[in-house]
């Protein structure tokens, strides 16, 4: 079905979406995805307008784009509810009995929603956070597993307009605590546990943690999934169920302002302290359900799956927000991909007849180690779309991926995008793009990307720069929660009115981009962004660690691991502070994915002579063992050697 154009260099392999892919796809060709991209560069009014009137207003907008740099306003005057959009509108248009959410945890146990019942679970939810005093703009913590009630806690905040911020199920409680002082949540909506790899996961006990640190919280209500027994505090925790018993089924929909907020999403950049990225409403929604229109090309008889955890972007953008305003069908997964074992994805693909399956390049990588046998016990036929996101995905990857999980016959779309992006920006349309291993390909409907040097010059294919978006789109972020000069500094300083990624990039020939990785000080560890500084700052916590530094380096299933170089302070013996101490301590400061995997002891770091520690030198070293760049600015030389010889021990 996919034409391979022989080449030996893999940059060289072009895939092509098969006749039959192409003729029943949104976009069919190149020359249709050309004119609806100059329409929308050119006239980004008209064409959002369109868009945006698929979905529902309570009010029609005045003006589409409001732009002063680098603040926008899109949809001004509109004003709708986004939970109506992702669920109520689907009880008239036909798709009333349809499965919403097909669920499965990771024990076994099953449950389907169909829109009609996620409804009815959505306003019985939303009418339990107006009983409990949850008002529009309240910012609301959200720590749960991945069970429906994830999604229904997050679409009933939409429903009655207060701000969500969910935290990821393996962050720590000292992360936790973070969020809350950073927010100023005054709810926290949680979960007894969930299952993780065959193990509980103690979520409430996290919060309890957090809470007792935190005094904003007024009310914490507590989702039973493992039934446990927990600690519940008198006057402030409730029981989800005991709620919901006494709340009504219908919940009438209020709209809401177009830029009035809808959550805020934490994520790592240079500096220690992890962003609250602000999304808004009716752009946002605007801009998820675009592009799973057209990338994920859903449609009514899809059986979509995301596997993704609902605490990240990918997890609110295309599990919850942009696949339910579509009313497709979705997979929803409580657990680890290799709990019983590898096959588990394989055996739900095969299960639900899973038509669109979008995951990450490291889970991949993970199956192939893994071995063949398990996707070779499965029938696979039902899958028609493959997707990826997270990092830069190896050729390798790609090519076992198209060959292995989707015979050949699938058209992969590898999604470049960010927390701060809200939906995807750089991405194939699966029905006329031809694919390289390995690029993202061409931007989205709206999106001005380019790639430029230093002096804000574009940059001729093959030569890298630092990638940049030109104009405003809808789903962008609005700013950093409570920090707008950050907003500021971090995305708009490098050139005026353009919004910079933080990743290097190069484009081909053809215009595809190539993302090469970060430019700043962030990580990304299973495609999970992790700032160095923020691993920095766990390590420095430690009250035996006087000074640490952190560095990436690549890792054959993680992308990129984690390396530490860790000075103690005078009169600690090392005996006493070993290796395993310190990454369980980073573990617990932020989470299990932040453990490091390889922790360097060293009486000194590398600095300049003022005093500032040269990663550079560090990242060079842990990659090939020698420093060959410019070392003139070191204060002190032997730091270096000894640090090589320590490395080759
Ligand atoms: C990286 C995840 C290459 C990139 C949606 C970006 C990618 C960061 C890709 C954002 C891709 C994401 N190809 N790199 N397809 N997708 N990235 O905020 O470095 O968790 O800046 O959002 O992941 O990570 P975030």
């Amino acid at each position: 079905m996919s034409k391979k154009i022989e080449s030996h260099l893999s940059e060289n392999r072009i895939f092509k979406p098969s006749r039959e892919f192409s003729k029943k796809a949104r976009v069919s060709s190149m020359a249709q995805y050309r004119r609806m991209y100059k329409e929308s560069i050119d006239k980004p009014a008209a064409f959002w307008a369109r868009e945006a009137r698929e979905l529902h207003w309570q009010k029609r907008w005045k003006k589409v784009l409001d732009w002063k740099p680098p603040f926008v306003k899109w949809f001004t005057g509109g004003r709708l509810n986004v939970c109506e959009n992702c669920v109520d509108r689907h009880l008239t248009n036909g798709r009333k009995n349809k499965a919403a959410i097909i669920w499965e945890g990771e024990p076994g146990d099953k449950r389907i929603l169909t829109y009609h019942q996620l409804h009815q679970e959505v306003c019985r939810f939303a009418n339990v956070l107006e009983a409990n005093g949850v008002k529009a703009k309240d910012r609301v913590l959200i720590y749960m597993p991945m069970v429906p009630e994830a999604a229904i806690a997050m679409l009933a905040c939409a429903r009655i307009g207060a701000v969500h911020s969910v935290v990821f199920g393996g962050f720590s409680a000292e992360s936790i605590l973070d969020r809350l002082e950073d927010s100023g949540a005054t709810a926290v909506i949680t979960a007894d546990g969930g299952y993780r790899r065959g193990k509980i996961v103690e979520l409430k006990t996290s919060v309890d943690e957090a809470l007792r640190k935190y005094k904003g919280v007024k009310r914490c209500i507590v989702y039973q999934r493992t039934g446990e027994k927990i600690n519940m505090r008198r006057g402030r925790d409730v029981w989800w169920h005991k709620e919901a018993e006494k709340a009504s089924s219908s919940h009438e929909p209020k709209g809401f302002d177009s830029e009035h907020p809808l959550f805020i999403l934490y994520t790592s950049g240079s500096t220690g302290k992890p962003k609250g990225i602000l999304h808004t409403s009716g752009g946002y929604l605007v801009g998820t359900y675009t592009t799973c229109k057209y990338i994920f090309d859903m449609r009514d008889d899809d059986v979509y799956w995301c596997t993704a955890d609902v605490g990240w972007i990918t997890g609110h953008s295309y599990i919850v927000f942009g696949p339910l305003a579509n009313g497709v069908t979705q997979v929803m997964y409580e657990g680890a991909p290799n709990y019983p074992d590898f096959g588990r994805f394989w055996n739900i693909v095969e299960k639900y007849g899973v038509t669109t399956f979008y995951t990450a390049p490291t889970a991949i990588r993970a199956f192939i180690k893994a071995g063949d046998k398990f996707p070779d016990r499965h029938d696979l036929s039902s899958l028609r779309l493959l997707g990826t996101v997270g990092e830069p995905i190896n050729p390798e990857a790609w090519m076992w991926y198209h060959e292995k999980i989707g015979s050949g016959r699938c058209p992969i779309v590898d999604t470049w995008w960010q927390t701060e992006t809200g939906a995807i920006m750089i991405s194939p349309l699966p029905g006329c793009t031809p694919t390289k291993p390995g690029t993202a390909t061409l931007p989205f409907f709206g999106v001005d990307a380019a790639i430029l040097d230093d002096e804000g010059n574009e940059c001729s294919a093959d030569e890298g720069g630092r990638l940049v978006i030109r104009k405003p789109w809808p789903s962008m972020l609005r700013t950093i929660y409570g920090d707008r000069n950050r907003y500021r500094k971090t995305y708009w300083n490098d050139y005026k009115g353009i919004y910079t990624a933080g990743d290097g990039a190069r484009t081909d020939k053809d215009g595809n981009f190539w993302i090469v990785g970060r430019l700043d000080d962030v990580l990304n560890v299973s495609g999970h962004r992790l700032g160095t500084a923020e691993v920095e700052s766990a390590l420095v916590s430690h009250p035996d660690v006087a000074e640490a530094a952190v560095v990436g380096r690549p890792h054959e299933i993680k992308g990129q691991g984690i390396v530490a170089f860790v000075t103690l302070k005078e009169g600690v013996r090392t005996a006493q502070t070993t290796d395993k101490i310190l990454k369980g301590h980073v573990a617990k400061a932020i989470g299990a994915i932040a453990r490091p995997d390889e922790i360097h002891l060293t009486p000194a770091l590398p600095k300049t002579r003022s005093g500032k520690i040269m990663r550079r030198i560090l990242k060079e070293l842990v990659a090939t063992g020698g420093v060959t760049g410019n070392i003139t600015t070191l204060e002190d030389f032997s730091v270096v050697s000894n640090l090589q010889k320590n490395l080759k021990k």
